[in-house]
């Protein structure tokens, strides 16, 4: 369909004087004696483009005028109010009509009440603005990789293996109830690969060995976590950006989290302002001001034997105790982010009991190499690693754990043929659209959020 987006019209003076074609949905309209306006949004920008209709010409208004109705416009592109663009209407098609129930009625919404609506939610300007941040998110990341020679690798979203071994894997299966089925072991014979198959909850250990071939590698898909807190920083099946680079030990890691968290904000402060506008006006006020001192200062380091430290200096009456060993929650978290450092924060060397067996063990005997980036607002964005590049070291890992070693072959296999050191990070990509736009809650910043008992 020939047409010009909202958003060129906006942006290149060149269109003054000119004939255009703009489609769009109405957000709002307004009827008096002589004229009639229409704010049509087509979602390429979050500003309303201004259609201006002289009563005495014989468009047709009835259907025009209605909240949701879909129109294709065509009219002299002029300068309005402020230099502002605005179309005087010579043809309005109807494209679709939209009855009075329409529920996205003029007022401000609810994020609560948006969420029954996922279908139609898309159409607000807060929805408007968090994806367009999300798109450019995603668009900096890959940009940061691939000028840094990463390889962006897609690895399996069904696996075998469990890499954070939390129990948190949704099972794949094509076998449904069965009551002549005796034991386990037969039941998974019978299904499509012959054993238990899940969702991967992580790409890491398939990253891993392609980091063994190429290098640096990332990967940047969905992954999968059965996890059933119910919580405003938690779904199930969330998007995670995995770097993986070889030849690096933890501060290699921490350095480079650290220049792509700061390249991607700073795309964002550069290329998002009509949306972090929106996001300072309406979310969080300074948000812009926030993201400015991010990039402008160092981020924080601490080890988790000195957060811990902190956290029993602070008076504070936290619902879950600290002792050392203790797993940080969100409330820990965001005490050191907010009130200790003010700013994000890497937090290092985390007992081995409360992290994964493949994380490089410390000369301490306690501790690995593990890092976690927490950030005010939100808490943890990112959780990595230096990995355990020793053979027997990993295997006591596992057995210390009980792990079946099967479906570990070929990831021990790597520490047999030319290990070397490596290591690499998770970040979740809700958690960081959180943090940029200043939404609260993990359900507004994916377009059909799935979490325990919802899967509209
Ligand atoms: O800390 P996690 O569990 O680390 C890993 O999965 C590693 N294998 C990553 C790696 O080293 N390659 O998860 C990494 C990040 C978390 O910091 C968090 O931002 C996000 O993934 N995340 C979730 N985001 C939304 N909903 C959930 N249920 C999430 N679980 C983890």
């Amino acid at each position: 369909m020939k047409h010009t987006d909202i958003k060129d019209i906006f942006t290149d003076k060149a269109f003054i004087g000119q004939t255009a074609t703009v489609c769009g949905w109405v957000r709002t309209s307004r009827d008096s004696k002589n004229v009639a306006f229409i704010e049509l949004n087509d979602g390429t920008t979050l500003k309303h483009l201004q259609i201006v209709i002289d009563k005495a010409s014989d468009i047709a208004l009835d259907e025009a005028l209605k909240l949701g109705t879909s129109l294709r416009v065509t009219g002299k592109v002029v300068e309005g109010r402020n230099e502002t663009p605005e179309i005087n209407a010579e043809t309005i098609e109807v494209l679709g009509s939209c009855p009075a129930e329409y529920p996205l009625q003029k007022k401000r919404h609810t994020l609560e009440f948006l969420r029954t609506m996922p279908h139609l939610r898309g159409r607000t300007n807060t929805f408007n603005a968090v994806f367009r941040v999300r798109s450019v998110a995603a668009a900096a990341l890959h940009e940061f990789f691939q000028s840094k020679n990463f390889v962006y690798v897609n690895t399996p979203l069904i696996t075998g293996s469990d890499c954070e071994g939390a129990g948190e894997m949704f099972q794949v299966t094509t076998v449904g109830f069965d009551q002549t089925v005796k034991s386990e072991e037969e039941y998974f014979a019978k299904d499509f690969f012959g054993q238990r198959a899940g969702l991967s909850v992580s790409g890491q250990l398939e990253g891993e060995m392609a980091a063994m071939a190429f290098g640096k590698i990332y990967t940047f898909g969905p992954s999968f976590r059965a996890e059933k807190s119910n919580t405003p920083r938690h779904v199930a099946e969330f998007w995670h950006i995995e770097p993986e680079v070889a030849f690096a030990e933890l501060p290699d890691v921490i350095a480079l989290a650290e220049e792509m968290i700061k390249f991607v904000v700073r795309r964002i402060l550069d290329t998002c302002k009509t949306e972090l506008d929106f996001f300072d006006q309406h979310f969080e006020k300074g948000l812009i001001a926030k993201l400015e001192e991010l990039i402008s200062h160092e981020f924080a380091t601490c080890t988790y034997t000195q957060a811990i430290e902190l956290l029993k200096k602070s008076g504070k009456d936290f619902q879950y105790p600290v002792e050392w060993g203790c797993d940080l929650a969100t409330e820990h978290e965001r005490y050191i982010s907010e009130e200790v450092f003010g700013k994000a924060v890497f937090v290092t060397d985390y007992p081995k009991e409360i992290k994964s067996f493949y994380m490089k063990q410390n000369p301490d005997g306690k501790t690995v190499a593990a890092v976690d980036l927490l950030v005010p607002g939100v808490g943890e964005i990112i959780g990595g690693s230096e990995r355990e590049a020793d053979y027997d070291k990993l295997l006591a890992a596992m057995n210390e754990r009980k792990m079946s070693l099967e479906p570990y072959a070929d990831y021990l296999d790597l520490r047999k043929f030319g290990s070397v050191p490596h290591g690499g990070f998770g970040l979740g990509f809700e958690r960081l659209i959180m943090y940029v736009t200043g939404i609260s809650n993990i359900r507004d910043v994916i377009f059909f959020p799935r979490t325990v008992g919802n899967i509209r």
